[in-house]
This record gives C-alpha cells, sequence and structure tokens, in this order.
C-alpha cells in the first residue's frame, strides 16, 4: 500500500526526492460507547486499515491536496495563508483545518507541500476516516516541521478541529486512540483525565471480527447532537444533589438514590446508558486482565441492548447482525461508534471463522438484500511514519 500511495504521489505531482509516507488506521471500539462525552472510560483499539499518505515539502507557499478516495474532487490548491474552510474542498477540510490550528498557536508552518492519499478505510462507515486523516496530516506536519507536539496533545488539537472547524460535535475518543494506539493492544482511556492504559489484547483463540451494516443514516449528527443534550440535562439535576463533573462521575448507587428526580422516562434512560456502560467497560476491562473471555464478550452484548434499548442509537440492520453474530458463535456481539448504522464488532472464535463469515453474510443478504462487508480486525500502532523498504 505504501508503495500504492507514492505511485500515486508521483503520478499527481510528479516524481521528486524528499518523500515521506505515512499510515493512519481507522479505530473500532471494543466497548464504552456514548460516554466518551461524559467523561467516562471508552477502550478501543486501531486498526490496520486507514489512510495512507505521501508527502513532499514545496519551496514556496503552496499547499496542493489529493486523494484517489475523493477522484473527483481533484486536487486541491490553497495558500498557507488562506485555510479556512471551503466546503468546495471537500475532504481536505480535514487537513487544512489541522495546518490551521497549529499555526493559529504559533507553531512554525512555513513552507508548502504537496500531499497524496489513499486509503481502505470504508467512509461513513463509523470506522474513523475523518480523525484518521485529521491525524494523519497533523503527525506528518509534526515531524516534517519538528513541532514538538505529543500524541495526546495533538489529539486534543484534532478534536478541536473536528469540533470547531469541521463543525462536528465529537468526544475525544477516536482522535486518542489514532494517535496513541500501539499495535496488539487496546487502549483504556479515561475521558474524564486523559489518563491511559495499554492493554494487550490476548484473546485466547478469539478475533475481533467487524460487519459493516452498509447503512448511512443522515440523521447521525442531529442525533447525535440530541443525545449529548440529553446527557447535559440529566447531568445538571444530579448536579443539584452531588458534587459531579461530568454524568459518568456517578456510582451505580448515587444514580439509583437520585434517579428518581428524572421526572423524565427518556433521560432517565440515557442517564442509566451513560452510568452502566462505564462500569462495564471498567468491568470488562478487568476481565480481560483475568483472561475472562466470556465476561468481555457478555459485556459487548449488554452494551449494545443498552445503546438499543435504553441510548436508542441502533437501528434494525446493526440489531439483525447482533444477533446473526450470536446465533453464529460469537462470543460477544454490539454495534460500535455513533451508531444508525455503520458497523458491528463481535468476539469470533477462530476455529468457527469461516462459517460465521458465511452465516452472517447469508442471513443479512436475506434480510436486508445487502451484502454486509467481513473485516478481520488486526489492533495495530496509532499514525506513524512508514520506514523505507
Ligand atoms: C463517534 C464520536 C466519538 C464517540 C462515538 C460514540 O465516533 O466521534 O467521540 O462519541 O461516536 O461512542
Amino acid at each position: 500500500m505504501h508503495k500504492q500511495v507514492r505511485h500515486i504521489f508521483s503520478k499527481t505531482f510528479g516524481s521528486r526526492p524528499g518523500i515521506r509516507t505515512f499510515f493512519s488506521p481507522g479505530r473500532v471500539n471494543l466497548i464504552g460507547e456514548h460516554i466518551d462525552y461524559n467523561g467516562g472510560f471508552v477502550f478501543p483499539c486501531a486498526l490496520s486499515i486507514g489512510n495512507y499518505g505521501a508527502i513532499a515539502l514545496r519551496e514556496d507557499q503552496t499547499i496542493r491536496f489529493f486523494s484517489q478516495n475523493f477522484e473527483s474532487v481533484g486536487i486541491v490548491t490553497v495558500s498557507l495563508s488562506d485555510l479556512d474552510f471551503n466546503p468546495n474542498h471537500n475532504w481536505a477540510n480535514y487537513a487544512k483545518g489541522v495546518i490551521r490550528e497549529m499555526r493559529i498557536r504559533g507553531m512554525v508552518i512555513d513552507r508548502g507541500f504537496d500531499v497524496a492519499v489513499f486509503g481502505d478505510l470504508p467512509n461513513s462507515s463509523g470506522l474513523s476516516s475523518s480523525a484518521s486523516i485529521e491525524l494523519l496530516i497533523g503527525v506528518m506536519m509534526n515531524d516534517l516541521f519538528g513541532l514538538g507536539i505529543s500524541r495526546p496533545d495533538l489529539a486534543v488539537l484534532c478534536k478541536k478541529v473536528e469540533n470547531e472547524y469541521i463543525g462536528v460535535n465529537c468526544g475525544i475518543m477516536d482522535q486518542f486512540v489514532i494517535a496513541n494506539a500501539k499495535a496488539e493492544h487496546g487502549l483504556l482511556l479515561d475521558c474524564n483525565t486523559l489518563d491511559f492504559t495499554q492493554v494487550p489484547l490476548h484473546l485466547h483463540g478469539h478475533t475481533i471480527v467487524i460487519c459493516n451494516s452498509k447503512v448511512k443514516r443522515g440523521l447521525v449528527d442531529s442525533k447525535y447532537n440530541e443525545r449529548r443534550a440529553q446527557c447535559e440535562a440529566a447531568k445538571a439535576v444530579f448536579q443539584r444533589r452531588l458534587p459531579i463533573r461530568e454524568l459518568c462521575d456517578l456510582s451505580l448507587e448515587q444514580f439509583a438514590e437520585y434517579a428518581s428526580d428524572l421526572k423524565d422516562d427518556v433521560l432517565f434512560r440515557r442517564a442509566r446508558h451513560a452510568v452502566t456502560e462505564n462500569i462495564r467497560t471498567q468491568n470488562a476491562h478487568r476481565q480481560l486482565l483475568a483472561d475472562d473471555l466470556i465476561g468481555f464478550g457478555q459485556a459487548m452484548t449488554a452494551s449494545h441492548r443498552s445503546l438499543r434499548d435504553d441510548y436508542e442509537v441502533s437501528c434494525a440492520e446493526l440489531d439483525v447482525l447482533v444477533d446473526l453474530a450470536l446465533a453464529n458463535g460469537a462470543i460477544g456481539a454490539r454495534m460500535t461508534g455513533a451508531g444508525f448504522g455503520g458497523c458491528t464488532v463481535n468476539l469470533v472464535p477462530q476455529n468457527c471463522l469461516d462459517s460465521f463469515r458465511s452465516a452472517v453474510i447469508d442471513g443479512y443478504r436475506q434480510a436486508f438484500g445487502i451484502e454486509a462487508p467481513i473485516y478481520f480486525a488486526v489492533p495495530s500502532d496509532g499514525t506513524k511514519e512508514i520506514a523505507e523498504r
């Protein structure tokens, strides 16, 4: 793949010395869903699929972007002095926003460059293609211009770009894991403090399998913002009783004691998801450390039920994918990411991978007439330069 992206670079911008190649992964969240913005624990890992980028400096102040995945957008040409959002620039806005934010903070990016991108991550499937692009450019700038930004700070910077420049009100999970992940590990992140632990994924004969529903819901952004607002409203009710900073600061006991203050059933269920998901995630981490894969899988499935019934961010297609997975050997299955479409993540014994795959594909085709792409996840490193071979 890295040869391919260099080829795309040369074809688009002409061959020249000094081309450097980077890889930025996508991510899948194993457990801890919709609680990064509630100060909870999340447990994602980075994937071996993602975005490859080739970059070379120029002598002037011009930046040219090209992505093979958005061929019809063509080459986007901008000047270092004009990095404002432009809807015509499509995917390149993610890159422009990061560079702009770095310059606003006084970081010295004083030469233009050409950059070509090529990725094998399905777009709009909930595997974080946008955070992957942000970190790709962020790490390129950090390395090429010697900016010295730490990985956690880079993640926070990219999240700010997504929130304020792109206008998507996401939490910190995606940018953080893509910036900081380690191969063969999951990353347990406390979103309150940004303390994190790399957790070896000893899966004892199981594979993390991702099933893509291929459903892309236009409503994701508005529903996502609605969920965030509901959590804020629920938090304000508990804050009248307890000195909590975030909804996930509540223990199960505190939740039980004061939940009757929530006069609204919807707010009650949203808060119950946040509190129980946070506890499930910490328990799942302990279960993994104790080699209790069955317990870990059960926590994943319980997470799905809570997202489906209490948080109401699943959809019929994701529910069918989860049911098919559990009926065909998975020891845990859940929707992953923002929901309303996108992917499920499943823990599947290696000795039934083939039958799992064909049964899920057949069952999903019968139910919805859609071929579901299935990926075997390889927990990978965060964004990095790829060594020359
Ligand atoms: C999206 C957001 C994340 C997180 C998940 C849900 O992926 O970008 O910050 O909130 O949804 O867990």
